[in-house]
C-alpha cells in the first residue's frame, strides 16, 4: 500500500515561476507539486502537497503529519533561518525528514548559510533547483524501504 507523504512548502513559494526567477527558475508550484505527485506515484508514495506563508500553519501541518504521514518533505524557505518552533514541531515527528532548498543556500548571504531545520533533516537537498524535490522524492522512498 503507498505511504503517505507531506511535502510542505514555506513562504513566497507560492509566487515559484515569478519570484527571482534567476535564482528559483520559471516552473511554478503548481506544476513542482505535480510533478511530485506523478514521482510518488511511480515510488508508490501518496504525496500530499501544500504551502503555507505561516509559520503556524507550518507547525500544525507538521504535527498533523505525526499520524497522517510516514514521512515530511519540506522547504520551510525563509523560515529555515528563523524557526525554532517548526525545527521543536518535526522534532516530535518520527518519521524521515528530507529539507529542500531550491537554490544552493550555502552560495547565498551569510543569513541563509544556517538552517534550524537542518538539526532535524535525515537529508538536505540544496541548489538542485526544483529537481531537489523529486531527488528528495527517491531518497524517501528508500529511506521509508529499510
Ligand atoms: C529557499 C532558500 C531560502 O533562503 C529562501 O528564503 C527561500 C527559498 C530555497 O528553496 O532555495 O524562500 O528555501
Amino acid at each position: 500500500m503507498a505511504k503517505t507523504i507531506y511535502l510542505l512548502n514555506g513562504p513566497n513559494l507560492n509566487l515559484l515561476g515569478m519570484r527571482q526567477p534567476e535564482i528559483y527558475g520559471s516552473d511554478t508550484l503548481n506544476k513542482v507539486e505535480a510533478s511530485a505527485v506523478a514521482r510518488g506515484k511511480e515510488l508508490m508514495l501518496n504525496v500530499q502537497a501544500r504551502q503555507s506563508n505561516h509559520e503556524g500553519q507550518l507547525v500544525d501541518w507538521i504535527q498533523e503529519a505525526r499520524d497522517q504521514a510516514a514521512g515530511i518533505i519540506i522547504n520551510p524557505a525563509a523560515y529555515s533561518h528563523t524557526s525554532v518552533a517548526i525545527l521543536d514541531a518535526l522534532n516530535m515527528f518520527e518519521g524521515p525528514v528530507v529539507e529542500v532548498h531550491i537554490s544552493q543556500i550555502h552560495k547565498r548571504e551569510a543569513f541563509r548559510h544556517h538552517s534550524y531545520v537542518s538539526q532535524r533533516a535525515d537529508a538536505v537537498i540544496a541548489g538542485a533547483g526544483i529537481q531537489g524535490y523529486l531527488l528528495a522524492l527517491e531518497h524517501m522512498a528508500a529511506l521509508l524501504a529499510n
